[in-house]
C-alpha cells in the first residue's frame, strides 16, 4: 500500500539557521505521521546539514534539481552522485520555474530523471499548463507532450517509482489553486496515459501529486480525489504549522476515501 505523498520545496527562500529551525519544528510535529511520505527540499548549500538533522526521523530528503552527468566540467552544477552521497531521495526534475528561467525542455527533463533513477535517486517530474495553453483549450495537449517525453525510454520498473507532479503554471504562487474537480480532470488524464503506456497495475501505482497554491485549508478537498495521491507545497512549507497542517488534513482524507489499492 503506498502512502500519500507531502513535499515542502522550499525554492531559493529562507537560510540555513532558519531552516534548521524549521526542521526541528516538523520533527516535532510530524513525528506521529508514519503514514505519510513526508519530504523537504531545501536549497543545495542546506542539505548536508539538513540531512544530519533528519537522521533517525521519519521526514526525507529530496534536491530542487541536478545535473543529468555524473561529473565533469559543469561550472555550478550539482551531480546526482553528489546528491547521492548526502543522502537525498527525491529530486525535483522540471519545475515550471526551471523551465520558464532557465530554459528546461522536455528532453532535458528526460535526461535529468533518467540519471536520477538510476542512481536510486526518486524524481518528482513536474509537468503542467499555462494559463493561456488552459485558455485555449491545450491544457491535456501540453501535460501529454511533457509527459511523455519526460518519461520515454522507461520501463515498467521505472516507472512505478516516479513521482509525477501535475503543477498548473496559474496555480504557482498565485493563491489560485485548482479546484479539486480540475485537479481530478488532470490527474486521471495523466493516469490514463500511463495506462496505456506501462498497464493499469503499474500505472495505479504512481504516485501523482498536485502542486499549485496548496494550503492547510484546500488540502483535504484535494486529497478526497481519487486520483491526487499528495502535494508539492511552495509558499506554505516554509512555516512548520501550515506545512503541518497540510499533512494533517490531507491524510485525514485520504484515510476517508481509503487509501490506495496499491
Ligand atoms: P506554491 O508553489 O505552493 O507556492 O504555489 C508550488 C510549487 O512551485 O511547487
Amino acid at each position: 500500500m503506498k502512502k500519500p505523498f507531502v513535499a515542502g520545496n522550499w525554492k531559493m527562500n529562507i537560510g540555513l539557521s532558519e531552516g534548521v529551525d524549521l526542521v526541528e519544528e516538523l520533527k516535532n510535529s510530524l513525528s506521529d505521521y508514519k503514514y505519510v511520505e513526508i519530504v523537504v527540499i531545501p536549497p543545495f548549500t542546506h542539505l548536508y546539514l539538513i540531512k544530519k538533522k533528519l537522521d533517525g526521523t521519519n521526514i526525507k530528503l529530496g534536491a530542487q534539481n541536478l545535473h543529468w552527468e555524473d561529473k565533469g566540467a559543469f561550472t555550478g552544477e550539482i551531480s546526482p552522485l553528489m546528491l547521492k552521497e548526502i543522502g537525498c531521495s527525491y529530486v525535483i526534475i522540471g519545475h515550471s520555474e526551471r523551465r520558464k528561467y532557465f530554459g528546461e525542455s522536455d528532453e532535458i527533463v528526460n535526461k535529468k530523471s533518467k540519471i536520477a533513477l538510476h542512481h536510486g535517486i526518486i524524481p518528482i517530474i513536474c509537468i503542467g499548463e499555462t494559463i493561456e495553453e488552459r485558455e485555449n483549450g491545450a491544457t491535456f495537449k501540453v501535460i501529454e507532450k511533457q509527459l511523455r517525453v519526460a518519461i520515454s525510454g522507461f520501463n515498467k520498473e521505472d516507472i512505478m517509482k516516479v513521482v509525477v507532479a501535475y503543477e498548473p503554471v496559474w496555480a504557482i504562487g498565485t493563491g489560485k489553486n485548482a479546484t479539486p474537480e480540475q485537479a481530478e480532470e488532470a490527474h486521471s488524464f495523466i493516469r490514463s496515459i500511463l495506462r496505456e503506456m506501462f498497464g493499469i497495475e503499474e500505472s495505479n501505482c504512481v504516485i501523482i501529486i498536485y502542486g499549485g497554491s496548496v494550503t492547510m485549508d484546500n488540502s483535504y478537498s484535494l486529497l478526497k480525489m481519487e486520483n491526487v495521491d499528495g502535494f508539492l507545497v511552495g509558499g506554505a512549507s516554509l512555516k512548520g504549522d501550515s506545512f503541518t497542517g497540510i499533512v494533517k488534513n490531507g491524510l485525514k482524507a485520504w484515510l476517508e476515501r481509503g487509501g490506495k489499492s496499491c
